[in-house]
């Protein structure tokens, strides 16, 4: 799941990284062993609701740097957590048969998501250093 080339040289922001690696593999597990509708809808809400707090702490690590391209980054962050929300309401109005693609889906971002975006304010934290 986390693995070292995905640091953004902050180990509480990299931690959050992990933490939701590991509700996205709980998600992904749950599915496969077909929990009940209400199980998934529980992950779904608290993975909504931490990756929330970890933009929200992402955003205030971007602040303290003065990072130019904070407004940009922020309106990725919540396109992310509209397209959770809206898995989540699919699911609660039975909707969205929960398929392992969309467990792919928000592996894929946010690996592409840290990969991209996050390792910008990295570098350019980095610069500052210099
Ligand atoms: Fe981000």
């Amino acid at each position: 799941m986390w693995t070292d080339d995905l640091s953004v040289n902050s180990a509480v922001i990299d931690n959050e990284h992990k933490r939701l690696f590991e509700l996205i593999d709980n998600f992904y597990k749950s599915i496969k062993d077909n929990s009940p509708k209400e199980r998934l809808e529980e992950l779904i809400i608290g993975l909504v609701n931490y990756t929330k707090t970890h933009f929200a702490n992402e955003e205030a690590h971007m602040r303290t740097m003065n990072y130019p391209n904070l407004a940009a980054h922020k309106e990725l962050h919540v396109q992310f957590v509209d397209k959770v929300t809206s898995y989540y309401d699919r699911l609660k109005s039975g909707k969205l048969i929960l398929s392992i693609e969309v467990t792919n889906f928000l592996k894929d971002w946010l690996v592409n998501h840290i990969k991209g975006s996050d390792q910008q304010y990295a570098a350019f934290e980095r610069t500052l250093k210099a």
